[in-house]
């Protein structure tokens, strides 16, 4: 057990979270549909990040959404802060610790399918780790070696799909490939992207699915397309444009996400 999960444990009597989710950019606003809510200050939890991009909160929020209780992180570290993909392990780790069997991921994203542009949301079903890091460096044990070829939940993707169709909701999946950032991509890089089978580009989420996995977690993630890559459109790149244009896709992701945990996980 985690340091971080020995503290809520105390905090919060009884706490038994079975999703973890772990909010991107512009999607703090989940939290407010989490009831009975008790939100813990990153500060408070040992190896929880600095939650350092603006737009991020930094607080873990414990509640129920429908029927299902939840471990919601508002605000993620990136490896982009200190060139360190380990900086989510305890984040990780002690929501496994704490009783989530699956985690949920968010992101923002750069689009690289021209039918999905600014707000709209792609399901991922695969990743390409192009950052070429891992958060599982220096760790000792058989279990480093972690399976990803079933990464992302496919009962979990079939759920979503299934909700997304009711809700009138397009939900396409692809696959996401890492860059490290913080500096965007160069078109060239895009095309490359292209050439190797990517659908989306983004500076997350993939150290998180790696430790989700080697935990035993079910994982399932959503980007919230807000550019099309670089050399895709006439737009300029920005965090500002990010953060701007995360909104229609975050209302998207937060149906979808409530829609999910009123079901049957
Ligand atoms: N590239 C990488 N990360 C991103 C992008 C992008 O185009 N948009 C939002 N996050």
């Amino acid at each position: 057990m985690t340091a971080a999960a020995k503290i809520i444990q105390h905090k919060v009597p009884g706490v038994a979270p079975r999703v973890g989710i772990i909010l991107g950019s512009g999607l703090g606003g989940f939290a407010d549909a989490v009831e009975d809510a008790i939100a813990l200050p990153y500060g408070d939890l040992p190896g929880f990040p600095e939650a350092g991009v603006a737009g991020h909160a930094g607080q873990l929020v414990l509640g129920t959404v429908g029927k299902t209780p939840v471990a919601v992180c508002q605000g993620r570290a990136h490896y982009y802060e200190h060139g360190d993909a380990s900086v989510m392990k305890e984040t990780v780790r002690t929501l496994k610790s704490i009783g989530c069997e699956t985690l949920i991921l968010t992101n923002a994203a750069g689009s690289l399918m021209e039918e999905s542009g600014p707000g709209s949301v792609i399901l991922i079903n695969d990743h390409i780790n192009f950052a070429a890091t891992s958060p599982l460096f220096g760790e000792k044990g058989n279990d480093r070696f972690v399976d990803l070829s079933a990464a992302y939940d496919a009962d979990i993707r079939e759920k979503l799909s299934t909700i997304a169709d009711d809700l009138g909701i397009d939900l396409p999946e692809g696959v996401y490939m890492w860059f490290c950032g913080p500096h965007f991509e160069t078109p060239a890089e895009i095309r490359a992207a292209k050439l190797l089978g990517a659908d989306a580009v983004g500076m997350s989420t993939v150290p998180e699915v790696i430790l989700a996995r080697q935990a035993g977690m079910k994982v399932a993630a959503m980007s919230i397309v807000t550019n099309m890559a670089a050399g895709m459109s006439k737009t300029a790149l920005s965090h500002e444009q990010t953060m701007e244009q995360a909104a229609e896709g975050a209302r998207k992701v937060i149906r979808l996400l409530t829609a999910y945990l009123e079901g049957d996980v």
